[in-house]
């Protein structure tokens, strides 16, 4: 299949050279419990990359800390060795504790312990994107990030990361990185309910910056609203559905990663995303999150 046509919902974006379907997958769901562990089905878990391969994704999320290793080994397990036309994107920045924690690990050693350990676990010798998760378990936190940025910088310079993104960036931190050096995408906590970040939307649009929101479905306390499911009734659809359809059609350069452990809904995901909404929809579904 092309990389640069595609029937899926969204049609496709280009992150630096890599283009990548618009509607790709979160692959933290295929983790145990709490992110912890193996799955509980491994061949169900194999069986979900491979659909997400067979309906022509091309853009997978994925992080080291997810397990931990474990999204990555069944990644790996999965679609190893991977199409040319497949993207992959990870996460460094945090690791886990006994306690299913995310404590940061943000030191210019962890990074590089972890870049490592993203292109050994994933089979790869360059890693697609690697974004810097920022903040903390709890959310965003000001503050400079120019000696983690630098760092994977510096890996990036070495050949080791393709392009690089920032995630559970503030504003300012995203402003900061573009600063040091050029980004393709943003990964930060958006969805209806969740609009803290639509102006930063809109400038990220302006200069071509993909905006991947994650928790788009709500993630672990899935999206709840009447107004939601109003719009959802009137179309015969799943309140799902019309959240990603809404996220495609918010702005072009959004890029969905919902997370799923199931083919089935995999495939209602994809179909639920292109959904066709109203300018009468937009507007009830603008106003849940205002
Ligand atoms: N950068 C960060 O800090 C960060 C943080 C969190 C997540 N992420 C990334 O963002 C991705 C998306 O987030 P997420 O997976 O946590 O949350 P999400 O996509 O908002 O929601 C996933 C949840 O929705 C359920 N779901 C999905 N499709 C469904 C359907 N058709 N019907 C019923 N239930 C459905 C899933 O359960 P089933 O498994 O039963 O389908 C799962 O519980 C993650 O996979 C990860 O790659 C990044």
């Amino acid at each position: 299949m092309s990389t640069r046509t595609t029937t899926l919902p969204g049609g496709t974006w280009t992150m630096g050279d890599l283009t990548v379907t618009r509607f790709g997958y979160g692959a933290m769901q295929l983790a145990g419990p709490g992110v912890m562990g193996p799955p509980a089905d491994h061949d169900g878990a194999l069986a979900v990359l491979r659909e997400v391969a067979d309906l022509g994704i091309t853009h997978i999320d994925t992080a080291d800390a997810y397990g931990p290793a474990v999204t990555n080994q069944l990644i790996r397990e999965a679609l190893h060795p991977y199409p040319d036309s497949l993207h992959i994107a990870t996460k460094v920045g945090a690791v886990r504790d006994e306690q299913g924690g995310w404590p940061v690990a943000r030191k210019p050693e962890d990074l590089r312990r972890a870049v490592h350990a993203n292109l050994e676990r994933l089979g790869l010798d360059a890693l697609d994107v690697v974004n810097l998760r920022l903040g903390s378990a709890v959310g965003r936190e000001a503050g400079s990030i120019a000696e983690p940025f630098e760092a994977l910088v510096e890996l990036r310079q070495q050949g080791l990361i393709r392009h690089l993104g920032v995630s559970n960036a503030t504003a300012e931190q995203v402003a900061e990185a573009q600063e040091i050096a050029p980004i393709v995408c943003v990964q930060n906590h958006y969805n209806l309910a969740h609009r803290e970040d639509d102006e930063l939307i809109d400038q990220l649009a302006e200069q071509g910056v993909a905006y991947v929101p994650y928790f788009p479905l709500g993630g672990f306390s899935p999206l709840q609203s009447s107004a939601l499911s109003a719009v959802a009734t009137r179309l015969g659809a799943t309140p799902m559905s019309v959240a990603l359809a809404w996220l495609l059609r918010r702005s072009p350069n959004i890029l969905l990663i919902p997370g799923t452990s199931s083919a089935a809904h995999l495939r209602e995901n994809v179909a639920g995303a292109g959904l066709p909404l109203s300018d009468e929809d937009v507007a009830e579904l603008d106003a849940i999150g205002r």
